[in-house]
């Protein structure tokens, strides 16, 4: 028990009533919570009702008023009211003994391999495993969906494009062996791609399944990019999937039930659902989701890296080819366009996956503005542009 626990319950068995069973004239001594955290407010009532002495004091000023209390012969009256919440001390040490023995049952028998401070089941492996990234770092932002995978949660993820969604499941994916299917859902995926189709081979008519029931049936990763775009007819038939151990019903093959394997798992990407509806108007043809299905989803928000983060990046996926004070000051140059953005003086998002482009082609010509063109200049307004070769200005003297 460490000394603040101690205290608080030290000061919970002192609350109450004392009272003098000998001498009716000596009044009565009452102790309750103070509004400030660790004080009591110690009451002295005569018998007719007048209040005087009324104070607030510390733990150890209470104790030394029991002892005097007890010396004098003051009992504690057994409580009329209900002892003031007890609970609401022992509600932190609770839940943190539940949270140990949670990270225990996590650490299953099973084979398993780290990442982070999380125990991750190994997957079946095969060609659909994707290609591990040397360069990929795991940072703060992975440790709560990396929970939620072994939970066997439906993860939606959602943040501006190049924020790190699609690659933070397929790199999990990677480390874990596992298997991975991607659907995109801005205008590529009907409900014939999604669930299954009938077709005719060889002359005789066969069903061929979809994405979904192939990824339930052979215990694969799902990944639904850009759910935000999807028609209605495939965010139904993801509704009833999403359940933990929802089953697909195939109404177009005579009903057939399809239930998930173990190591199936569902997650959707979107950029302006819930938290980021704010920037629909800079994802145009998003639809709005409603709360219902939103529920059904644990949804993380990935913002972008830490200036930190995306510098160590940077130094990773370039080698020795970018240093880590060239690193900071694009990682910098970045940060800054961002937070132009959020001002609204840029209307355009600045990605990891821009900026690593302008890095790779700011090697090749060693030219960082010549480099911008085609990787920055060229997607966005020429008041961006403008804008943005400022910021680079700023952090990097051209003619150095
Ligand atoms: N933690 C990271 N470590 C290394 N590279 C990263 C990291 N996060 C993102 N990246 C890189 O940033 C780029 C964009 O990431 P990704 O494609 O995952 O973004 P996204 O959020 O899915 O974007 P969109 O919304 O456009 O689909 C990729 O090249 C990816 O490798
Ligand atoms: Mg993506």
């Amino acid at each position: 028990m460490n000394e603040s626990i101690q205290t608080q319950s030290a000061g919970l068995a002192t609350l109450g009533t004392y009272t003098h069973p000998s001498d009716p004239n000596a009044g009565t001594w009452i102790v309750s919570h103070a509004d400030r955290p660790h004080a009591y407010r110690i009451v002295h009532r005569l018998p007719d009702g007048a209040a005087r002495v009324d104070t607030v004091v510390d733990l150890d000023n209470l104790q030394a008023k029991l002892h005097k209390w007890h010396r004098e012969g003051f009992v504690q009256q057994a409580s009329e009211e209900p002892a003031p919440r007890p609970e609401r001390h022992r509600f932190m040490q609770a839940l943190r003994a539940a949270a140990q023995r949670d990270e225990a049952r996590c650490t299953s028998p099973m084979k398993t391999t780290t990442i982070g401070s999380v125990h991750m089941p190994i997957g079946a492996g095969g060609p659909l495993v994707p290609p591990l990234d040397p360069a990929y770092l795991f940072s703060a932002r992975s440790g709560n969906v990396l929970r939620d995978i072994v939970e066997n949660r439906r993860i939606l993820l959602i943040g501006h494009t190049g924020t790190g969604k699609t690659s933070l499941i397929e790199q999990i994916a990677a480390c874990t062996e596992q298997g991975v299917l991607r659907s995109n859902m801005n205008g590529q995926t009907t409900i014939g791609d999604f669930v299954g189709f009938w077709t005719v081979k060889g002359g005789e008519t066969i069903w061929v399944d979809g994405v979904l029931p192939t990824a339930m049936r052979d215990g694969l990763w799902l990944i639904v990019d850009e759910v935000d775009f999807a028609e209605p007819a495939i965010l139904a038939v993801l509704t009833a999937v999403l359940e933990p151990a929802g089953r697909l019903l195939l109404k177009e093959k005579g009903n057939e039930i399809v239930t998930p394997h173990p190591s199936f798992r569902l997650f959707a990407t979107a950029n302006a659902v819930g938290a980021m509806s704010a920037f629909r108007h800079l994802y145009q043809g998003a639809n709005v989701m409603n709360e219902a299905f939103l529920d059904r989803w644990r949804v993380h928000q990935i913002d972008y890296l830490t200036p930190d983060d995306e510098a160590l990046v940077l130094t990773r996926r370039f080698e020795n080819r970018v240093s880590s004070g060239m690193a900071r000051t694009l990682a910098s140059v970045a940060a800054d366009c961002r937070e132009a953005f959020a001002r609204e003086d840029l209307s355009s998002a600045f990605s990891t996956r821009r900026l690593i482009d302008w890095t790779a082609l700011m090697l090749r010509t060693g030219d960082p503005e010549a480099a911008a063109g085609p990787t920055i200049y060229a997607k966005v307004t020429a008041e961006d542009a403008a804008l943005i070769r400022n910021i680079i200005r700023h952090h990097i003297a051209l003619d150095g």
